[in-house]
């Protein structure tokens, strides 16, 4: 046996890095999320997309422990963790980039970075990798010392990307990262996710744009009304036109 088909089997033999078995979620006496599962394998990229209220951010939200789920499993490198609080996800390796890229402020960049990596000890390899988000993102190097608030929408989607970065995840929870921002930027957004993913990041991303989520993802679920209601392949979505047109508004 070739060593590549060897390699093959053995990927798919491994367990996914996370596995979402049977997920629901109320926001007090409303169902949210109904029956939710999906998995991300190791070292890809899923995309996860539906339309506005379909329940995008609510499953992220879980998964970095803002929300408890009522039933069902979240099985994170073989370990069950729903409703584990947020600071314990992030310390096992689930960081998420919030929608609307948050950014706080009134701090400068650099501040902002070095709040990514407040779950940290070690002063001299935070530092060395603030230097390293100055090499991915040679703007916030140049702006460092500004207030976060200040900067364009492209360059916040920065900050708030390298703040999670700064955390040093394992799988990335990316919201939407190109909603609001120019074509070129969306393109410039596009070009970072596929470096993050070649440096070995496993990252789940939340998306309506479905050009974004064909050019980095390999597999693609669509949410309607907080239920799954179709899974494959994220660039085969493109051409799938009853898809587009059915639950995300063609
Ligand atoms: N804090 C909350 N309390 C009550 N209901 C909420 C709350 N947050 C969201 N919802 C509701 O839950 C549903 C799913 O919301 P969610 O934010 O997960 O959707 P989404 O797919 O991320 O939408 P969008 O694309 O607009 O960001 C919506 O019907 C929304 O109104
Ligand atoms: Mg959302």
């Amino acid at each position: 046996m070739n060593s590549t088909v060897s390699e093959e089997l053995s990927a798919e033999r491994s367990p996914p890095m996370l596995e979402v078995r049977h997920l629901n979620v109320w926001y007090g006496v409303t169902e949210v999320l109904r029956d939710v599962s999906f998995t991300v394998p190791e070292n890809k990229i899923v995309s996860l997309l539906g339309g506005n209220g379909s329940g995008k951010t609510t499953v992220l939200n879980t998964l970095s422990g803002m929300l408890t789920p009522r039933a069902g499993n979240i099985i994170f490198q073989g370990s069950e963790i729903a409703g584990r609080a947020s600071d314990k996800m992030v310390k096992s390796g689930i960081v998420q980039v919030p929608q609307g890229r948050e950014v706080f402020s009134d701090m400068t960049v650099r501040e902002n970075l070095e709040l990514g990596a407040a779950t940290r000890r070690g002063m001299a390899a935070i530092r060395n990798d603030i230097d390293e988000m100055y090499v991915l993102f040679p703007r916030l190097k140049e702006k460092q010392a500004m207030r976060a608030g200040s900067l364009s929408g492209g360059e916040q989607q920065q900050v708030a990307l390298g703040r999670a970065l700064m955390a040093k995840p394992k799988l990335l929870l990316m919201d939407e990262p190109s909603v609001g921002l120019s074509p070129l930027i969306v393109q410039a957004v596009v070009e970072t996710i596929r470096q993050l993913h070649a440096s070995g990041l496993t990252i789940l991303i939340v998306e309506q744009n479905v050009g974004v989520a064909a050019a980095v993802a390999e597999d693609a679920y669509v949410l309607k009304d907080g239920a799954i209601a179709y899974s494959g392949s994220a660039p085969g979505l493109i051409n799938d036109p009853e898809v587009l047109a059915s639950y995300l508004g063609g």
